[in-house]
């Protein structure tokens, strides 16, 4: 079937360049891998670009806490974030950063434009600035007391405990997180890019099909709330660029972030004699898509296009936004294990389990994936190693002792052959609309199918029968014709394993040799593709990936009165359990928490949603404690909780861990209250 070639560029949200990508960040890069080397395969021109996003502010206050300037901070990450990825597998036509000569000088031309067309425009606004430092803060760089409910150390945004968002210029007793001055107010000149402007664009544009329609709504709930001018500009100290015309002032990380896209592409094209701009004009039938995770998406869904609208530039023709990772059903978690950087995972795993996990599990919506671990070994070990290799494993050895290495000249069953061949459409579409996981699905549905081919036939036994030496001979080929068939399906999924099939076969593969036979071919000695995954494997990653909470908060927790009893003697009706040796007891990790967030559990009971405070972790926990506590008088309050519990999952949610209390039950039932001085995070020994 001879179709179209298309003219794509792809591009993935860029890393920013002051932390390790970690298996959050791979759900993207392997799901947009997978869709271009789908595309390449099936014969069309498909670019992909990627780069490190290196301006802002928690870039330049990383390096300076390394002592570097933060030009070297970024080219040490790049360099790393792209080996990353490269082990596994995901390759980008360039993988560059958005601190380029090429950036600057887009970021200008657009801005320029932007100007030039009146959606740009000035005013005094009052920020927050720390004195000590010199430089304006960021809400996130500024903490106090919270405005409504009186919570020490919130944030500058919002509160913890009572959840009432606010500007951080309301904060009492604000504190700069940079220096721990106190911040004053000061005036400062801000450039703002006049996004209203583009409502009516955009309402059409976003409706039009370009995200997934549960996405479509959550923007039209946006707009309802109606669009804001946005501030595009930054006072230095700033790492970025600076504003044409505007000393000092600089544009805002997010504006040049996706402009890096365009540079990305631009440095490739200029160095590879392609025309890059035919990809950025409007009015041709080239294709541009972003793939994205949900967080970001209003920068890519409404800034992005009216900056692309307003510069003259053509928008995207889609933007695929995925969910997040989670891991063994919970936020990922530095003290679990369960933060997993790419690096970590390599050196313990073959990278092609994840790119398969992923890929079984992906879809086009914007649903969190959980990778499950074990359910991880199990996926891997039962369809790639126990069907697909094993179908070439069955067959191969015969063809070649028995028959020269040669696949025979016949057909064995030409209806299953077939089914195989007529199955590419379809997988071909799941690919296309990224329903990864039904292609997946649809692959090992055909896998099954030959090993019960094969299993049906028995070529170890017809082999011992010199009457059936052709009949043999047909059977093995035919099997190594559906392996090759699953293998070129497979092939944007697992690069590695594709290329070691394609030199077993002795083959070239492209989307359309699905439909060509390779009667009488030669093939070459097989030899083991993909091992089995060691669990212990598993559990050493986790292992080390786990990192000590911090126990380092930056104040002492306010005094609580101890619970009373009246009860004479407790232990009378609960005798002292069975001695169990220290070792018994170390395995439990208790720590000190402070309860952020209570509330009563609809439909249960006894129940208590806590949200507690490990000291930079935040716990969901459900609680027997409803008949004793009214959740209001909890917030704010510190006790105990046992922090290496496995998660559980409950009705409501995830339980990640159990609070400790005491008593008989109802309303004679008391947590744990540790003394003035304890702070969430410290371990309780
Ligand atoms: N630098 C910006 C993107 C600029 S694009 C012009 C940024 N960087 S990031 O490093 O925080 O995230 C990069 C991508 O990884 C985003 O699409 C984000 O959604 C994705 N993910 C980060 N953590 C993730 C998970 N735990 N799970 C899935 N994707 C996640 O945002
Ligand atoms: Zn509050």
């Amino acid at each position: 079937m001879s179709q179209r070639q298309r003219r794509i560029l792809v591009t993935s949200a860029l890393p920013y360049a002051n932390g390790s990508i970690h298996l959050g960040h791979l759900l993207e890069h392997i799901q947009t891998d997978i869709w271009v080397r789908f595309q390449r395969l099936r014969g069309n021109v498909c670019y992909s670009v990627c780069a490190d996003d290196a301006h802002g502010t928690p870039v330049m206050l990383k390096a300076q806490e390394l002592g570097i300037t933060p030009e070297e901070m970024v080219a040490k990450t790049r360099a790393e974030h792209h080996q990353d990825l490269l082990d596994f597998y995901v390759e980008y036509n360039n993988y560059y950063v958005t601190h380029s000569q090429e950036n600057k000088e887009l970021c200008e031309l657009i801005y320029k434009r932007l100007d030039e067309k009146g959606y740009i425009s000035k005013r005094a606004i009052n920020q927050l600035y720390d004195p000590e430092k010199q430089m304006f803060l960021p809400d996130r760089f500024v903490k106090g007391t919270c405005p409504k409910c009186g919570a020490e150390d919130q944030n500058g945004d919002s509160c913890d405990v009572c959840g009432a968002t606010y500007s951080p210029t309301e904060l009492k007793n604000p504190r700069s997180v940079v220096s721990g001055a106190e911040p004053v107010m000061k005036e400062s000149e801000h450039y703002f890019f006049d996004l209203p402007q583009f409502e009516g664009m955009l309402k059409t544009w976003i409706n039009s099909g370009v995200v997934q329609k549960e996405m479509a709504n959550k923007f039209n709930e946006w707009f309802e709330q109606g669009l804001q001018q946005w501030d595009i500009s930054r006072d230095a100290p700033y790492f970025g660029f600076e504003i044409p015309g505007a000393p000092n002032k600089f544009f805002y990380v997010w504006v040049d972030a996706p402009v890096g896209y365009m540079a990305s592409f631009k440095n490739y094209c200029d160095t590879n004699g392609i025309d890059g701009d035919f990809f950025w004009n409007t009015g041709n039938d080239s294709e541009l898509y972003h793939f994205i995770g949900k967080d970001i998406s209003y920068f890519h869904c409404l800034f992005w296009p009216a900056m692309l609208e307003g510069a003259g530039f053509r928008k995207p023709t889609a933007v695929n936004i995925h969910g997040f990772v989670t891991v063994n059903g919970a936020k990922m978690s530095k003290s679990r294990g369960t933060f997993i950087k790419a690096r970590t995972y390599l050196d313990h795993l073959n990278p092609e389990y994840l790119r398969y996990y992923y890929a079984s599990k992906l879809n086009d919506s914007v649903a969190d994936i959980d990778l499950n671990l074990p359910d991880l070994a199990q996926k891997v070990n039962a369809d790639l190693v126990g069907k697909v290799v094993n179908i070439a494993s069955r067959c191969a050895g015969f063809i070649t002792k028995k028959f020269d290495g040669k696949l025979s000249d016949n057909i064995e069953n030409p209806e299953l052959l077939k089914a195989f061949q007529k199955a590419e459409d379809e997988i071909a579409y799941c690919f296309e609309d990224r329903h990864y996981h039904k292609a997946i699905r649809e692959i090992m549905g055909l896998a099954d199918r030959a090993n019960q081919y094969i299993d049906a036939q028995a070529p170890w036994v017809t082999i011992k029968d010199a009457d059936k030496q052709a009949f043999t001979h047909d059977v093995c080929s035919m099997g190594i014709h559906l392996f090759r068939i699953l293998m070129i399906y497979l092939t944007p999924v697992l690069p590695k394993l594709s290329e070691q099939a394609q030199a077993f076969l002795n083959d070239d593969f492209t989307w359309a040799g699905a439909q060509d036979i390779k009667l009488g071919h030669e093939i070459n000695k097989f030899k083991a593709m993909i091992s089995r995954v060691d669990v212990e494997k598993i559990e050493a990653m986790v292992e080390a990936s786990k990192e000590n909470l911090k126990e380092t908060p930056s104040k002492a927790p306010q005094a609580l009165d101890a619970p009373h009893t009246d009860n004479a003697s407790p232990l009378a009706s609960d005798p002292i359990s069975e001695t169990i040796e220290f070792d018994d007891f170390a395995k439990v990790d208790l720590r000190v928490v402070k309860i952020v967030h209570a509330e009563s559990v609809e439909k249960a009971d006894k129940l208590l949603r806590l949200e507690l405070d490990l000291g930079g972790e935040t716990r969901q926990v459900f609680a027997g404690i409803k008949s004793a506590y009214d959740p209001a008088d909890l917030i704010g309050k510190h006790t105990v909780m046992v922090a290496n519990l496995a998660p559980r999952k409950m009705r409501f949610g995830m339980s990640e861990g159990m609070v400790l209390a005491a008593g008989p039950g109802g309303s004679d039932l008391y947590i744990l209250n540790p003394d003035d001085g304890a702070v969430p995070g410290m371990r309780v020994k």
